[in-house]
């Protein structure tokens, strides 16, 4: 082989290796702990950073992404399933040019696709791997079996909790619920801990040491901390705003909160090897049903 042949080859290599999206879930146990909230404010302080990111909204009950960013979506992901709409059709340009996607109904209809469906929806999904870097995909409270598939077929998910005794007793349900299925195991997916509505960073820490105890104790599944966002009066004063926090009050404590768990997340490398993108994960999805 001559150097020209050998350069080609390594040209030809270099770009057979798809670009995948790297694809965070984020959950719950219980609802109405925070996730939408931290979803669009950490899809902001990444666009921030100079990421290309999309939110998908999973939560096919509600519409609060779409109400927290003030936009309203022509076309859901049913549309590109079934409607024959392209990716561009579904991607709705929201503040700070964040892209969002509502998964509609589309989410529960994938079971009744088609194999010619199937293909479509991947290339589609691969184009999205390839203009995004990150996609941050919002779910509904974790119990369920949908929300379940999502995080089996996650590389990366995002545990929100608050220091409600509920709260923490169900995102304990929702491990030992992952801890029983063989598909789940987090040497291939990292589960990373939020605790919402802390009086203070240090009772976040604790309650996570405490947790991360009768975790270690009885389930064989590892989780991370990745930190606390406090109480914070302009949370629910944005939502009625429809505007993310962190653009409306940048000085806030909640502000400051989310900022350092986006850098957290950002230094993170070790992901790169694990990622899967968007494409690969919905035909996880998919194949788990079937
Ligand atoms: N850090 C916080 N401080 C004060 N209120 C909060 C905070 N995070 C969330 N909330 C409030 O909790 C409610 C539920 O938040 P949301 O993000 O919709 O949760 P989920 O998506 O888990 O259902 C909202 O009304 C919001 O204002
Ligand atoms: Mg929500």
């Amino acid at each position: 082989m001559d150097q020209a042949e050998q350069l080609r080859n390594i040209i030809k290599s270099q770009s057979r290796q798809r670009k995948v999206a790297r694809v965070i879930t984020v959950t719950s146990g219980k609802g109405g702990v925070g996730k939408s909230s931290i979803s669009v404010n950490l899809a902001i302080q990444m666009s921030k950073l100079g990421k290309k990111v999309i939110i998908l909204d999973a939560d096919f009950g509600l519409a609060n992404v779409e109400v927290m960013l003030g936009i309203r979506p022509r076309y859901n992901l049913a549309d590109l399933l079934f409607k024959g709409k392209d990716i561009k059709d579904i991607i709705t340009e929201g503040p700070k040019g964040i892209g969002f996607i509502s998964g509609g109904s589309g989410i529960q209809e994938l079971n009744h696709v088609s194999r010619e469906q199937i293909i479509d929806l991947t290339h589609k999904l691969d184009e999205i791997d390839s203009i995004t870097d990150v996609i941050i995909i919002d779910t509904g409270a974790g119990i369920n079996d949908i929300v379940l598939e999502f995080v089996i077929a996650s590389t990366e998910t995002l545990l929100v909790t608050t220091p409600e005794p509920t709260s923490l007793t169900d995102s304990y349900a929702l491990l030992k619920i992952l801890d029983r299925k063989p598909e789940f195991s987090t040497t291939n997916s990292t589960i990373k801990m939020i605790v919402n509505r802390v009086e203070s960073p240090a009772e976040g820490k604790e309650l996570f040491n405490k947790f991360n105890v009768v975790v270690n104790t009885f389930l064989n599944n590892k989780i991370e901390y990745l930190g606390s966002i406090p109480q914070d009066s302009n949370v629910p004063k944005a939502i009625i705003q429809q505007k993310p926090y962190s653009i409306l009050y940048p000085n806030s404590q909640s502000t400051k909160a989310i900022i350092n768990l986006t850098n957290i997340l950002c230094e993170n490398t070790q992901e790169v090897q694990k990622r899967k993108g968007i494409s690969q994960l919905f035909s996880n999805l998919i194949h788990s049903r079937r």
